[in-house]
């Protein structure tokens, strides 16, 4: 690459890292105290053009919830080369060292342009549903709450209440990290100048009948009136609920508050319980989003990872450009144990890493990817069997852009 030269950033390289992605992303950001305690330069890579930097990407460290496990997963973050700079081939040098480097099994990211990642071998994993939900037409749910089931709880000290609930959602949903200190620090932080016009965020919880909370939800209001009445919008951020008397009962309070028109949130499910529990779902007015990228980085430690819904035998011949180790016939053979390694038997199915990343959280089907030839079928049925184990009863979601 030209005079350019690629490089592991340094503790100090921060400001700058953090000033060239907000301004790639365009947005105003001064660096922050949590963010520098956050940034972890080893797992930087910047490209320096002279003294100053041009590109970088990073990778954080965190785990993510997978079929049946909780595994260590690159989580790909701040990607940005200035835009003086842009089409030179920097973020491609970036990435590829980047996947070859890194020590976990698996990379995952949010795509800002869902064109940009496909090149270099991620598959989008998990679908997120954005409801902009009319509370006029969608009605309350038909679900019965105690009086009192509600409460709000204040944001300090809130973390060791809420922080066992999204590890319990971990173990029953695919595609979910987990948070540090510092990251529910930054989670729960509510900057008046960030807020947007919006109230400040009420955290209301929903507890059992011992007094533990089995549910939360992180919302904000906004004052909104238009010509025939109040229209105020519901800002969902996020909401985790273990029981499903919390879930109904915190869905139930956020769909009938007073003078609401909408309600907003990003990061629901495919299969999200709601759709359950009202009359009309047309009202949610449902938007399906790619969100979860994955990047396979080491196909027999990543398919050893996971579990699988069923057992299975197969040899799968997996193509991948810019790993080479990742290149050849894998026998996976799941039941009991699960055991993955190469093999000199013919292969049963052929596919590119790409489809392996798609279907690595069970939310999509490599049938999906055979009907426009991503996926070559050899021995009749092995895609049925392949696609029955890698497949999962309940769909991958991810909850925060991170
Ligand atoms: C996206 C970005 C990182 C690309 O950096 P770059 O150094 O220009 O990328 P490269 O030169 O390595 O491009 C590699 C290929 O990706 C393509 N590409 C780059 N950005 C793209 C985009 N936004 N959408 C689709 N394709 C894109 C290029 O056209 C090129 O394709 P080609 O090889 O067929 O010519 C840079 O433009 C940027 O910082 N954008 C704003 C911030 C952003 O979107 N970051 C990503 C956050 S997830």
């Amino acid at each position: 690459m030209n005079e350019l030269s690629v490089r592991a950033a340094a503790a100090g390289d921060y400001d700058e890292v953090r000033a060239l992605f907000a301004g790639a992303m365009m947005f105003d950001s001064s660096p922050t105290e949590l963010g520098r305690r956050m940034f972890e330069p080893e797992r930087t890579l910047v490209v320096a053009d002279g003294p100053d930097i041009v590109g970088t990407t990073q990778a954080l460290t965190g785990e993510l919830s997978v079929p049946g496990a909780l595994v260590p997963a690159a989580h790909v973050t701040g990607v940005g080369v200035k835009a003086t700079h842009r089409r030179r081939g920097i973020m491609s040098e970036l990435i590829t060292r980047q996947l070859r480097e890194v020590p976990e099994a698996i990379a995952v990211l949010w795509a800002s342009e869902s064109g940009i990642y496909g090149r270099f071998g991620y598959g989008a994993a998990a679908y997120g549903m954005s409801y902009e939900i009319d509370l006029h037409r969608v009605g309350p749910p038909n679900v019965r709450t105690r009086p009192g089931e509600v409460s709000e709880l204040p944001a300090d000290g809130a973390v060791k209440e809420l922080a066992p609930l999204l590890r319990a959602l971990q173990e029953r949903r695919p595609g979910i990290s987990g948070r540090s200190d510092l990251q529910w620090q930054q989670r729960l932080e509510d900057k008046p100048d960030d807020r947007g016009g919006k109230t400040a965020r009420q955290i209301l919880v929903h507890r059992d009948e011992s007094g533990a909370v089995d549910g939360y939800a992180l919302w904000r209001g906004k004052m909104h009136w238009i010509a025939t009445g109040p229209a105020n919008e519901v800002h969902l951020e996020e909401l985790v609920a273990i029981d499903p008397a919390a879930y109904r009962a915190l869905w139930q309070h956020l769909l009938t508050l007073d003078l609401a028109g909408t309600l907003e949130f990003g990061f629901a499910a495919v299969d999200e319980p709601l759709q359950q529990l009202i009359t009309t779902p047309t009202a949610l007015n449902r938007r399906l989003n790619e969100s979860l990228w994955l990047r396979v980085t080491d196909v027999p430690r990543a398919l050893e990872q996971r579990r699988y819904a069923v057992a299975v035998d197969l040899v799968l011949d997996v193509t991948d450009e810019l790993i080479p180790a990742n290149t050849g016939r894998f026998r996976l053979t799941a039941g009991e144990t699960v055991r993955c390694e190469l093999t000199d038997a013919p292969a049963d199915l052929s596919l590119s890493i790409a489809e392996l990343g798609a279907t690595y959280l069970g939310g999509r089907h490599l049938a999906e990817f055979a009907t426009t030839g991503r996926v070559t079928e050899h021995t009749p049925g092995a895609l049925r069997q392949a696609g029955a184990a890698f497949s999962w009863p309940v769909a991958p979601v991810s909850l925060e852009i991170f």
